[in-house]
């Protein structure tokens, strides 16, 4: 039997994990789950394990927050021997965060095969955390899942070998098309006393973006123009809470906490716009044929503006109000890249099924 260990450990990777547990155990492998607790609040972590009916986590690492190098190490430390004592046949990381590079990175050394998830993304940023995060876990992967055709292109420039990159599609897509009509049954709207429409949604996490003081307030006074043409709902994200307790909150731009899974699927589905820096959000708005402003200079995900319904605003107000009110009153047209149609974890499992007969490189001898 093939034994695979899939790591979580932050909101969005418990969204592109579960379609990839459900397809391997449909095909009879044996899945164990890590979770790391980059992640730990209930509304950040528990409740995706609820909404979305994610088996609990085998092995649990509570490591929690700290700053790259602190929470980067105590996920290698707490994985190292779980990897040690299970010997996996293969070690899947998903998207970009710190959990799926520290454990791609023990994988790898450990002589484990590592599958990346959301492989093949660039932002070509490298002030953000999360591109040194991809770039090094594409390198140390065996398989490499790319999302969309231009991660493929990403990758092939890159000099990664055809054989090596897998077009898998959307993982995240796939997570809300099994869960979007379950969502909109739920009263998100009306408990919130919104109306389709009537509305938009904001999220803003970026460190860029709300770390900075200077750079937060400018932000929150684009989106007070912004809500003077339409309402704003902000759930916050809680690197952001701090920051936006120390600034004033524009008039219109309503802060909420954290929004679980269901309703924050309902709640984007119902926006005239939604505003965000979010990499799963300009996502999940192109498969929704949501209008998106990307809160950011530059994005990993070129893809949802050029077969998508999302606009690059960059960071200055002037430029995110103009852009904002012209999509407000011309809308883009819905439209969705190739393969994101909900069935990227049948394509994961069954690439992982097919190379499991292959000689594991990092451990030749094994065969
Ligand atoms: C992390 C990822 C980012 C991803 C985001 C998704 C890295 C480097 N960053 O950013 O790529 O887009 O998750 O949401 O991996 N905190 C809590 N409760 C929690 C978790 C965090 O209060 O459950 C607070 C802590 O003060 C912590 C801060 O948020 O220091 C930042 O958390 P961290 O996981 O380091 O980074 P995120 O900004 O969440
Ligand atoms: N999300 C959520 N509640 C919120 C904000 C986001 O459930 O209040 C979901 C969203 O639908 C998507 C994922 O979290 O599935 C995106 O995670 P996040 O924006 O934290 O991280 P990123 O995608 O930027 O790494």
């Amino acid at each position: 039997m093939i034994n695979v260990l899939c790591v979580a450990g932050a909101r969005p990777n418990f969204v592109k994990i579960k379609p990839v547990i459900d397809a391997l155990e449909k095909i009879g492998v044996a899945v164990t789950l890590v979770h790391t607790g980059q992640h730990y609040d209930a509304s950040m972590s528990d409740i995706f394990f609820d909404e979305l009916g994610i088996k609990p986590p085998d092995v649990s690492l509570n490591v929690g927050s700290g700053s790259h190098a602190e929470q980067t190490a105590r996920i290698m430390v707490g994985f190292e021997p779980v990897v040690e004592k299970m010997r996996p046949d293969w070690i899947l990381v998903a998207g970009d965060v710190n959990s799926t590079l520290a454990c791609g990175l023990v994988g790898a050394k450990a002589g484990c095969r590592v599958g990346h998830i959301e492989a093949g993304l660039r932002s070509r940023d490298w002030t953000m955390p999360e591109e040194v995060n991809r770039v090094v876990t594409d390198r140390i992967s065996d398989l490499l899942f790319a999302p969309s055709e231009d991660a493929v292109v990403n990758l092939r420039n890159e000099g990664y070998r055809p054989d090596q990159i897998v077009l898998a599609g959307n993982v995240m897509v796939d997570s809300l098309f099994s869960n979007v009509d379950r969502a909109l049954k739920r009263p998100t709207l009306s408990n919130l006393g919104l109306a389709p429409k009537q509305y938009g949604v904001v999220t803003l996490h970026r460190p860029a973006n709300v770390d900075d003081e200077g750079m937060l307030v400018g932000l929150l006074r684009a989106l007070g123009e912004v809500a003077v043409e339409c309402p704003l709902v902000f759930p916050v994200h809680p690197r952001a809470a701090s920051h936006l307790e120390a600034v004033g909150i524009p008039a219109g731009v309503r802060l909420i906490p954290p929004a679980g899974y269901l309703d924050f699927i309902a709640l984007q589905q119902g926006a005239r716009i939604v505003l965000t820096d979010s990499g799963g959000v300009q996502e999940e708005t192109t498969a929704m044929g949501v209008p998106c402003v990307t809160l950011r200079d530059n994005t990993e995900r070129p893809i949802t503006i050029t077969e998508g319904t999302n606009h690059l605003a960059g960071r200055d107000p002037v430029n995110i109000i103009d852009i904002a009110h012209r999509v407000l009153i011309h809308p883009p047209e819905p439209r969705r890249p190739a393969l994101w149609d909900g069935h990227a974890g049948t394509r994961i499992a069954a690439a992982i099924e097919a190379r499991s007969g292959e000689t594991n490189p990092r451990r030749p001898t094994d065969l």
